[in-house]
């Protein structure tokens, strides 16, 4: 088992609030990935899950079970660090058995263990070597091997990944995901890059500033955002964000339009709202060069071409946007061009709290923050 209850945690050190508040729940054979900028406190909350750093302030269960004052070594979890920390004299055979002997198993048990757990990671050829003489990402298999061989209650991994080149990172990246698939063990894997988070989560955590911002599938916080933090941190080329002023149309039986210079944007609601201002976001590969009834018009300055994709970089009055689609765009650098989104995929923030706001009749609603947040029951089925 492994499901783990994490009560407002808080963690300072001196006058930096490392994690500020966080309550989360993992369930059991969960891949959960704590996602955020460099700093926002991934690691120290990872860190507090494992025992290695005490909390502040909040309160952790296991398996229903306090663990906030246990010792590291009786949580039954197994961390996996970005740099490994392997012992560079040991074998890889010696290295995956390291927490068994620790414990005092017998000599065939360890061995046994170590050889399925070298198995499941196509390690079985490589045990009587030592680490100097392995690849970064059979460094990596053998610094999971020994998390593995510990059969832990779940799996902590700080950006496990980060020490590998581009090509072996997305190899190791599906192997993980087999590999949760084969255990069904819990999974909290830290980092900070959003195609990792993406792929691999069955749910995204998203902090900023110690803060959870958002939790949710990698569906909900993309097509979701809950703030215009998460909405500018996901994607790429991130969500086109500028101010703009929402005004219901008198004239047109009250649509609902959010304008700014050079544009003029349907929200695909109608209401009597009384002029507001907000900050919208569209991502770049929802924006469509139209000519019949575009919602801007803007100046395309540059095109990158990414083999199967482009992307035009456009201005449109003050505001600089992105459009990405299937390459050939049908557009150049110095052309004028209409553009155009479909209402549905129109976001909308509250300029000052960034929070996600919901349109209703009489005005703007701030969408409350999603329920897996505070729930005290726990994750939905
Ligand atoms: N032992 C420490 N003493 C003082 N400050 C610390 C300590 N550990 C972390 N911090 C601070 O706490 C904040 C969060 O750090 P943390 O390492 O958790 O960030 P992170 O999200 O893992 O970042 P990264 O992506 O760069 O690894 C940072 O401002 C950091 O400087
Ligand atoms: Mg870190």
């Amino acid at each position: 088992m492994g499901d783990i209850r994490i009560r407002g945690a808080t963690k300072r050190f001196g006058a930096v609030t490392a994690v500020d508040g966080v309550s989360l729940d993992v369930a059991d054979g969960e891949f959960l990935v704590l996602l955020g900028p460099s700093g926002c406190g991934k690691s120290t909350l990872l860190r507090a899950i494992a025992g290695l750093t005490p909390l502040t302030a909040g309160a952790l269960e296991l398996d229903g079970r306090d663990i906030t004052h246990t010792p590291p070594r009786e949580r039954d979890l197994a961390m996996v660090f970005q740099s490994y920390a392997l012992y560079p004299h040991l074998s890889v055979e010696r290295n995956i058995g390291f927490p068994l002997r620790a414990r005092r198993q017998a000599r065939h048990d360890i061995r046994r263990k170590v050889a399925e757990v070298a198995g499941t990671l196509e390690l079985s050829e490589l045990l009587q070597r030592r680490p100097r003489e392995l690849s970064g990402g059979q460094r990596q298999r053998v610094a999971l091997g020994r998390a593995l061989v510990r059969d832990p209650g779940a799996f902590l991994l700080d950006e496990p990944l980060s020490n590998l080149d581009a090509k072996l990172r997305a190899s190791t990246r599906y192997e993980l995901v087999e590999l949760h698939r084969r255990l069904r063990a819990t999974f909290v894997y830290v980092t900070h890059d959003q195609v990792e988070a993406m792929t691999m989560a069955t749910r995204i955590a998203i902090l900023n500033q110690g803060r959870l911002e958002q939790v949710g599938t990698p569906e909900e916080v993309y097509d979701e955002p809950a703030s215009e933090f998460v909405a500018g941190f996901l994607g790429s080329p991130p969500m086109n964000l500028f101010p703009a002023t929402i005004v219901s149309r008198a004239s047109r039986t009250g649509e609902l339009v959010a304008v700014a210079p050079g544009l003029e944007v349907p929200l695909g609601q109608r209401g009597e709202v009384p002029d507001t201002d907000v900050v919208l976001g569209i991502r770049p590969e929802h924006l469509r060069p139209d000519r019949a009834r575009p919602a801007m018009t803007g100046t395309v300055r540059l095109l990158e071409n990414l083999g199967g994709e482009e992307i035009a970089h456009c201005s449109v009055g003050e505001i600089r946007l992105c459009v990405r689609g299937p390459r050939p765009l049908g557009l150049a650098a110095g052309d004028e061009t209409g553009l155009a989104v479909e209402p549905g995929r129109v976001h909308v923030f509250h300029p000052e709290t960034g929070r996600r706001l919901r349109w209703q009749d009489d005005g703007a609603e701030t969408v409350p923050p999603s329920p897996t947040e505070h729930t005290e029951q726990g994750v939905p089925a």
